[in-house]
């Protein structure tokens, strides 16, 4: 792998969640891969579980892990070509890329959309010009369309789930939007609808209100359902997650509580285990009774971050170079 930027840089998605199971049970069995290796941690957004899962992840592989809050601690960094800095900026990306390509092997980066500039947000203007000015491999830790590292534990789990239980080899998967107080990213959404459709072991619907619809190059693949019973009607994994809209870009276009997913909705579905990739607005998106009751697996899913970074990693360390 050169490269994990989404799931197109995947060559075997099933190979690939089986080595992140086999790490899961055995996390040290590749402590030397790492040795004399580093991996730079760039944050240009916050994060709890992406951060702290890919340096336990790097340290499983012996890897050294630097991190660097560009928005905190950093020079803010300027993308435009050919601009004036006369401005806020300070180091233009062109400068300060070549430069962490010769201080680290891997450069992992999180850069949110900002929800106001469609085509320059869908584009990936900034991982691409990391990618493009850093001469090493670059991770995803989240860019402004798509989050692959949690695509990928969210099919470990699914697959770990399937493996230890009763379940059919093909689930019915439903991807439902849910109520939020402030517009998010499509990316969590974007990027497990990319991985449903590329790894085609499930029956994946999308339900959301009108409006929502997410970019069809992400979605073609899934059955779209407006109605949300209807959708959820004998689901084994439902996975909740607000996103704003893709066409009317960053637009708020409901706050209809009634698609906050309660005990009530669960009983239409096959006992589906529930997923959210976290952090979760309790009683917002999610109601208490859903994230403390037995559906839930969530702190499962975030627990598979580690091991899927670590599947990620161990991938770019043996053939990225
Ligand atoms: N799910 C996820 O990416 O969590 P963080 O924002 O805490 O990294």
């Amino acid at each position: 792998m050169k490269q994990f930027l989404s799931v197109k840089d995947v060559s075997n998605i099933n190979a690939l969640v089986d080595k992140a199971l086999a790490y899961k049970a055995s996390p040290f069995m590749d402590k030397h891969l790492g040795g004399g290796k580093r991996i730079g941690l760039l944050f240009l957004n916050p994060s709890m579980r992406t951060r702290i899962s890919t340096q336990v992840a790097a340290q499983n592989l012996g890897m050294e892990s630097v991190i660097f809050n560009v928005d905190k601690e950093g020079w803010a960094l300027e993308f435009t070509e050919g601009a004036i800095m006369n401005g806020t900026t300070v180091e233009h990306i062109k400068d300060a890329a070549p430069i962490l390509g010769q201080y680290f092997d891997i450069l992992a980066i999180r850069t949110f959309p900002s929800l106001k500039n469609k085509e320059e947000d869908y584009s990936e203007n900034i991982i691409m010009q990391f990618v493009q000015h850093a001469g090493i491999p670059v991770v995803s830790l989240e860019s402004a369309t798509l989050h692959p590292l949690q695509s990928l534990a969210d099919l470990v789990t699914i697959k770990e789930e399937l493996q230890q239980s009763t379940l059919k080899n093909r689930p019915k998967v439903v991807l439902t939007w849910a109520p939020h107080i402030k517009p998010l990213p499509q990316c969590v959404a974007n990027s497990f609808a990319e991985w449903m459709n590329a790894w085609g072991e499930a029956d994946f619907v999308i339900t959301h209100p009108k409006g929502y619809e997410l970019d069809s190059k992400f979605s073609n693949g899934a059955s779209i359902i407006y109605d949300q019973d209807e959708a959820l009607a004998g689901a084994d994994f439902v996975y909740v997650k607000n996103w704003s809209a893709f066409h009317d870009y960053g637009a708020m276009l409901s706050h209809d509580n009634s698609w906050m997913l309660t005990e009530e909705k669960m009983k239409i579905t096959n006992k589906a285990k529930v997923m959210h990739c976290l952090p979760v607005r309790r009683n917002i998106e999610l109601s208490d009774e859903i994230l403390d009751g037995p559906y839930s697996i969530v702190t499962k899913e975030a627990g598979n971050r580690v091991y899927s970074a670590q599947a990620v990693l161990s991938e770019i360390l043996k053939f990225g170079n």
